[in-house]
């Protein structure tokens, strides 16, 4: 699996979205489209960013019942994107069907990773508002095997966990890992973060960066650092 930096194109339409990418004249970088962009452009800004060259993450985590899922990833599927998501919570049996719809007539399809736990959710929360009563990281790790038993390709998860998920799961199995910022950088909303380069040594495959890049004053340079450090 070929290690890559994936920005995370948190801006609120196409305009600001477009200006930012018009300023990467040589390379043209793995980029993630998340909620807030796609509600509010709806799927020609797939469409457009994947002409430019792009290859995109759609990061819409879907859950609802089987049937729904498979149906609406034969439709992603459909916008030619390279990688997407759902939540693990709506069981192997969502992951299977998922997988099926975004299979393509041709055989192929894009990545599947898997959200596990939302970093968001604290071991309390969890416990009180969602039941579970297991340590968050067994929480996690389970989650992470549901997810490869039924065939995905990897998960969204903490760098500090990627090690053990790949210790679970295989070497093959993908981390996909946000909160990455630079050494001395700013550490924004983020908890539990690492550098770039301390992500490669504990064995993410990819790292998805946004404000380290999106609010830098050179987001070119910001990238090529990212670059340098997680892919060398
Ligand atoms: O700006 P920053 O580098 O914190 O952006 C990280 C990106 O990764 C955001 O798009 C955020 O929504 C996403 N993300 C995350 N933590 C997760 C899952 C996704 O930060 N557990």
């Amino acid at each position: 699996m070929g290690k890559d930096v994936i920005i995370a194109l948190d801006f609120e339409n196409r305009e600001k979205t477009l200006s930012f990418l018009d300023r990467f004249t040589e390379e043209k970088p793995f980029v993630k489209i998340g909620m807030e962009l796609y509600y509010a452009e709806g799927p020609a800004i797939v469409r457009e960013i994947k002409a430019r060259g792009h290859k995109i993450f759609l990061d819409l985590k879907l859950h609802d019942i089987p049937n729904t899922v498979k149906k609406s990833m034969a439709v992603l599927s459909g916008l030619d994107i390279d990688m997407c998501n759902l939540h693990a919570a709506g069981t192997k049996a969502m992951m299977e069907a998922a997988l099926e719809g975004l299979t393509r007539p041709d055989g192929t399809r894009p990545m599947l990773i898997a959200v596990t736990q939302l970093t968001s959710t604290s071991q309390e929360r969890m416990q009180e508002d969602l039941l579970i009563r297991e340590p968050l990281d067994q929480v996690v790790m389970h989650y992470a095997k549901c997810a490869a038993d039924a065939g995905l390709d990897g998960v969204v998860c903490s760098p500090l966990e990627a090690g053990k998920v790949h210790e679970t799961c295989g070497s093959s199995f993908v981390t996909v890992t946000p909160g990455v910022r630079f050494a001395g950088g700013d550490v924004g909303d983020q908890v539990r973060i690492t550098t770039p380069e301390k992500a490669k040594e504990i064995g993410s495959d990819y790292i998805v960066v946004g404000r380290p890049i999106t609010a830098s004053e050179d987001p070119v340079a910001a990238y090529r650092r990212c670059v340098a450090e997680f892919v060398g």
